[in-house]
Parts: structure tokens; C-alpha cells; sequence
């Protein structure tokens, strides 16, 4: 009974997913010289990423001037949230512009799907004036029609389009509301997001310095909740050295500004704050459709919540301690006997246990400790896997589907198909 339920919730969260894109909307702006700001605020914030994982989408641009006194006097937060509002999640060119039913219309942005955005300030009421013009407002209660339609600067019907606009879309309260990192206690917000033995950790162990000083160049930390720390299998951290604790610490961290639709984007091994440049201690990256994963070599997790984002600085919730190869992927498996998910791969690590290479070890130790992971389909699609956590499941689903009901993304739903045979199969046996 659960599998076929599984399967539609997955269904629908592919089918809600946002896709992997045909454009890049810093390629679009990259010849344009009035745009020139504009876009290097995209790349800043990295708002251009969510541009690109969106199948439907309109761009109001605006000129170097416009976006000049916008910027001047504003975080890069700040800015950030203004360019996810001037983000439409529909496609508008010139011609729907000008001939919308009843004079106006009431579209989503990117704003609302950040969870900043409460009732409807996430919403762009566009209207037809009198005179031809068409203007942009905020549906939040006090905004103005300031921002007004200029031209069209690129049309790719009907995915993308590219508009000019001569004002930012604002409303009273925009500014100045989201948590800043500058100001942020580290330990609070982790406390605050159920990760209080990883902040008790890096107090103890000194790495919160180290994570404070990156703060305000590039951070993105990966914090297991407490769950994770009593995770059965877990190897016993108190048996670390104090060195490779500030190592398995710092490998929960990138000196990076990473915020999840950048994640999303991500492929493939990238470098944490434990890495070398020898390749060791790099996290592999696995996306697919709004759920991101993190494979160690050793154990996965899946990246769960945002529970700070304040450009350069990010911090995400993951359900798994990170545990690097380098430090664990020829300790002892804790677990005396492995979890029936996975019979065919049980065997394996036992012969690869004395490969002393990370990198090449890397997949076969995979197996090695299986109840790290949560419990998976037997596919490898750890992304989907079903059965780990239903509550945020359920709650990603929702997320998505609010964000946006327009896009239909046919790749992700064959993979959501094969995931489901792969299930149906799973309950037989
Ligand atoms: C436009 O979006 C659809 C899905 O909404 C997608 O299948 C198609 O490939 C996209 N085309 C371009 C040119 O991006
Ligand atoms: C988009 O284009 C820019 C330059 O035009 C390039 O640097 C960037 O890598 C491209 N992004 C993607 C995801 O292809
Ligand atoms: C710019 O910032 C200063 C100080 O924070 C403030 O007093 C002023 O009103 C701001 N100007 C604009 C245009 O927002
Ligand atoms: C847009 O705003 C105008 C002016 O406030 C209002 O008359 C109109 O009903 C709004 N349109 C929608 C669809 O909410
Ligand atoms: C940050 O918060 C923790 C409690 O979560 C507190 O012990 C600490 O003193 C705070 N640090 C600062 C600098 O306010």
C-alpha cells in the first residue's frame, strides 16, 4: 500500500520540480552593456542560478542607473530579494503585456518561494495604465506602481523572457527584514535549528572561529541536526584526535557561498575547508529535481533546510554526520551485521577494506557502513529515497508545488516513474 502512495508523492514532486534549463540568463545579459551592473548582481547573489533552474521564467532587467542607486545603499541581501521580486515565474512578453484580461493580472516571483515572503508580498500585480503604459507593483498592502515597462530585450517564447523595466518593484518592509550574518550568532541560529551538539562541537573544538572569519568572505556550512549524532552506526566521534575533529569539522564546510539553487547547479566533487587541493577531503554533489545530496564516499545525506542565507554566508541542515573516507573509510564498521536493504552489496567492502586510496576507494566503501545511511530504495537513487523522511517530503512537495505550478518537467518524471517501478518492485520483496 505505502509504495504505490510513495509514488504519486513522488510523482508529483517531479512533476513540480524545477527543471535543469536550456538558458542562462548571464549569457542573455553578458553582451549588453546597460545591464552590465544588473548582472553582476545576479552572479553576486547567485539569483542567477534560480533564474536557471526555472523552465518559465520573465527577467525584469533593469539599466545601469536604475540598478546603481537600488544597489548603493543596500546589502547584498537586500538586493538579492529585490531581484528575486523583479523575477516573474511566468512567461510575459511585450504582446501578453499589453493585452491582459480585465486590464490586470497577479503573478508569483521568486521572492515568495524563499519563505521571507508572507501573504501576498511575493505576488507582482501588473497592470495595463491608462496611455498604453504597463506598470509593476508589489501585491504587498502600501507598495507603488513605480516600475514601469521600458522594452524588450530578449524573448525565447515561452520560456524565457528578458523585459526592461525603469524602477525596482519594492514595498515597505522589504529591506532590512531578513536575518543578516554580519549580525547572526552562529550558535543561536544552530541551537535554534536543532543542531545543538554540532554547535557544542565547534565551541569546543575552536572551528567556530575559524567558520567566523569566513563568514563575511564565503561560507556554506553543512550542520547535522542532533538526530544525526545519535544516528545507530555512527562512529564514536570522542575517539577523534582533537586534529581530526577540526577536520571532520571543517569538512562540514565550504569556503564558498553555496546557497541550495547553486547546489542544485553543482556536479560533481567540489572542495570543503578540510581539502587540500589533492582531491582529498572534496564532498560529491548529487541533485535531482528540488532535493540535494551529499555523498561522502562514505555516507550520504540530503541537504534539508536553509536555516540562514545572507549572501556570502549560508548554512543548511544535512540528516547525516559527513563522514570523509580520509578519516573513516578504514575504520571498523561500527554496525555488526549489515541491514538487509542492500544484500548484494554487503559482501564488497570487506575485500576493499585495505585500499588506502580515498579517491579510488571511494565507491566501493560506499557499501561499508550501510546504517549510516538512511534506509534507501536498493536503486542508488538516494535523492528520492522515500523512506527516510516523510515530514520534510511531504513539506518539499507542498514547497513545490506552491513555488511553481507551471513548470512540468518530463526527464524528472521518467526518472520518478523508474523510481516507482524500482519501489514496486522493493514491496514484493
Ligand atoms: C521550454 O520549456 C519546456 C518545458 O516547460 C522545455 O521542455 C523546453 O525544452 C524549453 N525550451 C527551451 C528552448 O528552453
Ligand atoms: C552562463 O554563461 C556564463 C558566461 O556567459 C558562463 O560563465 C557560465 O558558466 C554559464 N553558466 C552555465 C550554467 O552554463
Ligand atoms: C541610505 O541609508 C541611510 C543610512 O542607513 C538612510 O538614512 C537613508 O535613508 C538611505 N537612503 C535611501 C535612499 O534608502
Ligand atoms: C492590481 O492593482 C490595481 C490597482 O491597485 C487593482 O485595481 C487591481 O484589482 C489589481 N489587480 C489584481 C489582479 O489584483
Ligand atoms: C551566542 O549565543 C550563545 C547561545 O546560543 C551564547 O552562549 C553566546 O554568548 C552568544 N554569543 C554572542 C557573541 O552573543
Amino acid at each position: 500500500m505505502a509504495a504505490p502512495h510513495r509514488c504519486l508523492v513522488l510523482l508529483l514532486i517531479s512533476l513540480a520540480a524545477t527543471a535543469a534549463s536550456a538558458h542562462n540568463i548571464t549569457a542573455v545579459l553578458d553582451g549588453l552593456s546597460e545591464y552590465t551592473l544588473y548582472n553582476s548582481y545576479l552572479s553576486a547573489t547567485k539569483v542567477c542560478d534560480e533564474i536557471n533552474s526555472r523552465s518559465t521564467v520573465t527577467v525584469l532587467v533593469l539599466p545601469n542607473g536604475a540598478m546603481s542607486s537600488l544597489s548603493s545603499n543596500l546589502s547584498l541581501a537586500d538586493v538579492k530579494n529585490a531581484l528575486r521580486l523583479l523575477t516573474l515565474l511566468d512567461y510575459y512578453d511585450e504582446k501578453k503585456l499589453h493585452s491582459l484580461h480585465s486590464g490586470s493580472e497577479l503573478t508569483t516571483t521568486l521572492y515568495q518561494t524563499t519563505g521571507d515572503a508572507s501573504g501576498n508580498m511575493g505576488h507582482v500585480n501588473i497592470t495595463n495604465l491608462r496611455g498604453g503604459k504597463v506598470a509593476f507593483a508589489s501585491a504587498a498592502p502600501g507598495a507603488k506602481f513605480q516600475a514601469t515597462y521600458v522594452k524588450r530585450v530578449k524573448e525565447e517564447p515561452y520560456n524565457l523572457s528578458v523585459l526592461e523595466v525603469s524602477d525596482p518593484i519594492t514595498f515597505p518592509g522589504l529591506f532590512g527584514s531578513s536575518p543578516s550574518a554580519a549580525s547572526a550568532n552562529l550558535t543561536a541560529v544552530l541551537e535554534k535549528a536543532g543542531c545543538k551538539q554540532f554547535a557544542r562541537l565547534i565551541v569546543t573544538s575552536g572551528v567556530l572561529k575559524t567558520y567566523q572569519a569566513a563568514m563575511d568572505k564565503a561560507l556554506t556550512l553543512f550542520a547535522p541536526n542532533d538526530d544525526a549524532f545519535k544516528a545507530k552506526g555512527l562512529p564514536d566521534l570522542t575517539k577523534l584526535s582533537p586534529a581530526d575533529l577540526v577536520t571532520l569539522l571543517e569538512y562540514h564546510a565550504l569556503p564558498r557561498y553555496a546557497p541550495k539553487a547553486s547546489l542544485k547547479v553543482t556536479t560533481g566533487d567540489i572542495p570543503t575547508m578540510a581539502s587540500n587541493g589533492a582531491g582529498k577531503f572534496d564532498l560529491s554533489v548529487h541533485s535531482s529535481g528540488d532535493d540535494v545530496s551529499l555523498d561522502t564516499g562514505v555516507d550520504k545525506s540530503r541537504v534539508a533546510s536553509t536555516v540562514l542565507d545572507d549572501t556570502p554566508a549560508v548554512v543548511h541542515t544535512v540528516d547525516n554526520v559527513l563522514l570523509p573516507p580520509e578519516l573513516f573509510g578504514s575504520a571498523p564498521s561500527p554496525a555488526p551485521a549489515p541491514v538487509a536493504d542492500e544484500p548484494a552489496a554487503a559482501p564488497a567492502p570487506e575485500t576493499s577494506a585495505p585500499a588506502p586510496a580515498p579517491k579510488g576507494g571511494k565507491k566501493k566503501k560506499k557499501a561499508k557502513s550501510p546504517s549510516h545511511s538512511p534506509p534507501a530504495p536498493p536503486s542508488e537513487s538516494p535523492d528520492m529515497a522515500p523512506a527516510d523522511a516523510p515530514d520534510a517530503e511531504d513539506a518539499d512537495a507542498a514547497d513545490s508545488t506552491k513555488k511553481n505550478g507551471a513548470t512540468a518537467v518530463a526527464v524528472s518524471s521518467v526518472a520518478a516513474t523508474a523510481a516507482c517501478l524500482v519501489l514496486a518492485v522493493a514491496a514484493f520483496l
